[in-house]
């Protein structure tokens, strides 16, 4: 992509997930168009989606990409870590993150945002690269940004 191109692209692809969810409240469905819109079109990604905080730990919800882990506790990998300390993590590298966990080998990278609704943690977006450092600080906000999106689009507290 080229230089300065990462934050139009994210602008527009939230602008893209503002039309595609207007209109519609319901958490699995939109969690699952959101996934989906970003497996579509973010280059070089094995997978993206949700997991979901319940009963304590994390259980995974609409996604695109190998079938993966079911439910990670709070803490464990680079998904349970960013819902522990609610903030964006982003591993260049998982073989060089303790704990991570290997859903699909070809993963190289990785980046977790939370999804906090007030203040209760509700779950976290994750999505995977075969690409090593496939993810920087653009791709942190613009994924925010679209996290932030789904959450005002969707009635979180009837997941
Ligand atoms: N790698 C994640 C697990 C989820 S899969 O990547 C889909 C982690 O370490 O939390």
């Amino acid at each position: 992509m080229a230089l300065g191109g990462k934050e139009a692209f994210y602008t527009a692809l939230a602008d893209e997930l503002a039309a595609l969810l207007d209109g519609e409240r319901d958490p699995i469905a939109n969690a699952a168009n959101t996934a989906a819109l970003a497996y579509d079109r973010l280059e070089h990604v094995n997978w993206a989606g949700f997991y979901f905080l319940r009963g304590g730990e994390l259980v995974v919800g609409p996604f695109q990409g190998k079938p993966a882990c079911v439910r990670i506790p709070l803490g464990k990998g680079v998904c349970g870590t960013a819902a522990q300390r609610r903030t964006t993590v982003v591993v260049p590298d998982v073989h060089a993150f303790p704990g991570h966990i290997a859903c699909d080998a070809n993963s190289r990278s990785e980046i977790v945002v939370p999804v906090i609704d007030g203040s209760r943690l509700a779950g976290v977006l994750d999505i995977d690269s075969p690409v090593l450092g496939r993810f920087d600080a653009h791709d942190a906000a613009g994924l925010a940004h679209m996290v932030r999106v789904f959450q005002s689009a969707t009635a979180l507290d009837t997941l």
